[in-house]
């Protein structure tokens, strides 16, 4: 137990540089308090103590302002920064490095009972404020921007960011830009889409001109005979 403490104040220093001391460590992160609470409230969830389990985590949002369902795997050096407003849903998984920031949610998008919540593999970083929702999958070492709202897989090793959230960065995204780079076929070409417009141009230029040359026609007819063109205008 005490070789866990301590990974877990070596964590803190690891995470965040505004860590001095180890008293302060132990007594100013709230982030740190709740996933010692949440140990606690876990180990009950599993033995059945479902209430008692509730409301130590009660507790525990009354104190540090971070939600986490007993019901919640996490795994080791979890680091959560300032905490205030983070969710944790029931069936949320955690791997183990994972550093979350303030606001950051792992909420459910059904009412059923299963598996709702997201998956969060090794490494990955959630921003401040940043949503995950549904039982979709965070890959390793991702990284989700702060603000983001994540409503599909993150592939490992890629950066998400935006609402909803798309993969700016990674693997992923690399090999798309390739595959793009290789089908030459759907290369952009400026100088094709210059005549491709001038054409546009000509084309509505020449029906400018047969318009006004039909108006200029029958306003000359009509000088000419005018008569005959009041006839047949009836
Ligand atoms: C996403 C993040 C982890 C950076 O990851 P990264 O892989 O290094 O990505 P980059 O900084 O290279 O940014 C990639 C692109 O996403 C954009 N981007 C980065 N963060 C973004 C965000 N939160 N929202 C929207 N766009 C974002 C960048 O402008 C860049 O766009 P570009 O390719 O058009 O220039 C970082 O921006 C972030 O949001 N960290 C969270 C930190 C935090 O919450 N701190 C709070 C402490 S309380």
């Amino acid at each position: 137990m005490w070789s866990r403490i301590k990974e877990d104040i070596n964590t803190v220093f690891a995470k965040d540089p505004a860590a001095r001391t180890w008293w302060e460590v132990i007594t100013c992160y709230p982030g740190l308090h709740a996933i010692w609470m949440h140990r606690i409230a876990h180990a009950l969830w599993k033995r059945r103590f479902h209430w008692l389990a509730r409301f130590l985590s009660h507790i525990n949002r009354f104190l540090t302002g971070i939600e986490i369902h007993p019901g919640a795997t996490i795994g080791r050096r979890f680091f959560i920064d300032h905490g205030m407003g983070v969710v944790i849903g029931e069936t949320a998984e955690i791997g183990n490095d994972v550093l979350m920031y303030k606001g950051a949610v792992l909420g459910g998008t059904s009412l059923e009972k299963g598996k709702r919540h997201p998956t969060i593999r090794d490494g990955v970083v959630i921003g401040t404020n940043a949503v995950i929702l549904g039982p979709i999958t965070i890959g390793e070492n991702a990284r989700i921007g702060s603000g983001a709202v994540v409503i599909k897989s993150v592939n490992p090793d890629s950066t998400a960011v935006g609402v909803p959230a798309r993969e700016v960065r990674g693997p992923h995204v690399e090999r798309e830009r390739l595959s793009f780079q290789l089908q030459h076929a759907q290369l952009p070409d400026p100088l094709a889409e210059a005549y491709r417009q001038l054409e546009e141009r000509i084309a509505d230029l020449e029906t400018q001109m047969r318009t006004l040359g039909a108006m200029h026609s029958r306003a000359s007819e009509s000088e000419a005979h005018p008569q005959v063109v009041a006839d047949a205008g009836g």
